[in-house]
This record gives C-alpha cells, sequence and structure tokens, in this order.
C-alpha cells in the first residue's frame, strides 16, 4: 500500500476543525436556499460488482474489475488510487455518465442503467453534480450560464430565469466569483475555473456531488479553499459527496476513504 495511502473512518468530532475553518456563520453562504428536503441514511449510490473493459485497436483494456460499494446520504467518500487506475471511470459509471460494460448502479435504490436515456438524463441533471476533472465550462458561455446552464435544460427553465439567475449569482458569490459573471472560462485561472466549476454542479441542488481531483490543479491554499467550498455547500447541507483525489491530507477530510487498485477497490 503506497505511503499515506489507507482506508480510514473519521468521527465527527475529529472532521470539525476541517469543517469549519474559515468558514463563517451568518455569510453570504447562508443567503443560498435549499431546493430539497433533509438528509436519510439509507444507502443513496451503490455499485454492484461494477466492470468496464475499453477496447482500444483490439486490445482490451479491463478497467474496474467488480468494483462493488455502498454510499449513504450525507456521507463524503474519498476514491484515490495511482493515475490510470481508473478512478475517472468510476465516477462516471456512479453518475450515470457512462455505461458499465458488466454489474449495476443504483441511485437511490434504482438501476441508473436500466432506465431509459431520457429518465437517466433527467436523474442526472436534476439529482447528480458533477465537477469534472477538467472542468468542462463552455467557452462561448460567461460564468453566470455555465453555473445556470444544468438549470436551464429543465422543463420550465425559461420563465424562471430571473430567479434561477439570482441563484445562479448566489453560487457564484458563494465562490467568491460574483464579480466574475460576465467574464468568460479562457479570462479565468484554473482555481477560479475549479470554482465556477464547482458551483455549476450545485446549480440544482443535487443529493449527490461526483467531484473529480477538485483541487488537482490548485495551489494548496486555493484548493483548501475549494474544499471548504465543497464541503460546506454538501456535507453542510447533508448531502452527499464521493470525492477522487490524489491527496492523502485532502482524503483524511471525508468520512471513509477506499482505494482503487488493480480494477478493485479496498
Ligand atoms: N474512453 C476511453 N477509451 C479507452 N481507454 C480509456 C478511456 N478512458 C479511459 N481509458 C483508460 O482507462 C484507464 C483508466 O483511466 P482513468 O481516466 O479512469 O484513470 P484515473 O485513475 O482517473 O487517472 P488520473 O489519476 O490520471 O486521472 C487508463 O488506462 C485510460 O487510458
Ligand atoms: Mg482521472
Amino acid at each position: 500500500m503506497p505511503a499515506g495511502y489507507s482506508t480510514c473512518r473519521h468521527t465527527k468530532a475529529n472532521l470539525e476543525p476541517a469543517r469549519t475553518s474559515g468558514l463563517r456563520s451568518g455569510s453570504r453562504w447562508d443567503k443560498i436556499a435549499p431546493m430539497n428536503g433533509t438528509a436519510q441514511q439509507a444507502v443513496i449510490l451503490a455499485a454492484r460488482a461494477v466492470s468496464k473493459t475499453y477496447t482500444l485497436d483490439s486490445v482490451a483494456i479491463d478497467v474496474l474489475q467488480g468494483v462493488s460499494l455502498e454510499v449513504r446520504a450525507g456521507e463524503t467518500l474519498a476514491i484515490m488510487g495511482a493515475s490510470g487506475a481508473g478512478k475517472s471511470t468510476l465516477l462516471h459509471c456512479l453518475g450515470g455518465l457512462d455505461r458499465p460494460t458488466s454489474g449495476a448502479v443504483e441511485f437511490q435504490g434504482r438501476d441508473i442503467y436500466a432506465l431509459s436515456g431520457a429518465a437517466r438524463t433527467e436523474v442526472r441533471a436534476t439529482k447528480i453534480g458533477f465537477v469534472f476533472q477538467a472542468y468542462h465550462l463552455l467557452p462561448e458561455l460567461d460564468l453566470l450560464e455555465n453555473v445556470m446552464l444544468p438549470a436551464l435544460s429543465r422543463r420550465g427553465a425559461l420563465a424562471r430565469r430571473a430567479q434561477l439567475a439570482q441563484r445562479g449569482l448566489a453560487l457564484l458569490d458563494s465562490v467568491g466569483l460574483r464579480d466574475r459573471a460576465a467574464h468568460r472560462p479562457a479570462e479565468l485561472s484554473g482555481g477560479e475555473q475549479q470554482r465556477a466549476a464547482l458551483a455549476r454542479s450545485l446549480m440544482n441542488e443535487p443529493e449527490l456531488v461526483l467531484a473529480d481531483e477538485p483541487t488537482g490543479n490548485l495551489d494548496s491554499h486555493t484548493g483548501r479553499q475549494v474544499l471548504d467550498y465543497l464541503f460546506r455547500l454538501t456535507r453542510g447541507r447533508g448531502h452527499t459527496l464521493v470525492l477522487v483525489t490524489h491527496n492523502a491530507e485532502v482524503a483524511a477530510l471525508c468520512d471513509r476513504a477506499l482505494i482503487l487498485r488493480d480494477g478493485r477497490l479496498s
């Protein structure tokens, strides 16, 4: 096992300093109104013997080889592993973005890949927030439009546009980017784009956030800031967070950490 990589479980008490550092009560944070109910302790996300094989030039790469896991509502889980171990692949499978070769992914008790494409898109759009490793902000849209995008595809969005814009601005405010709302992604630093991507992932108040190395490209100070935002807007509100990281210190801030190695979690 690589140094610093361990399966760990932290108590609520020893997480407290990390959860609250740099965060003020009564801050602009609290102005973002929750859009759904409170957390339950049920299993919200499960992988059942998930395997994924990519075939390139008739060479098969078995990236995931029977990954099983259960994540409870409100839990924060870190997934670690070497580069190329399949962490992004697993996150995409968990988020309904990439169909496993075999096995099942259950979100809120339903096999997400047994749903029709439209139903799966609806679940993804309304209940799951994704922070991609490479941000994936749309270059032709300004920051506010990027943040609002997940909500704009929903029914009735046009009529609610002003309200959605307010929420988008509040989210940008919460990650310290309100004054950059009219800027295009190319006019922002990597860390700022990462924060904007984070705000976008939270636009629909998702019950589950899947974050792929959200601090991977950031210096430690900015990384810590982004993590504070992420934890505050997910765990602080009873939502579930699955976070991929190479950083053992980041993993230690989560309730639990698992390592992906040889296609399996341990
Ligand atoms: N669409 C694809 N087609 C073919 N092979 C792929 C595809 N996506 C990923 N792979 C391969 O699967 C393996 C796992 O990739 P993945 O991106 O999941 O790793 P990772 O653990 O996220 O790595 P990193 O820490 O560098 O982000 C790699 O060998 C990669 O080349
Ligand atoms: Mg990756």
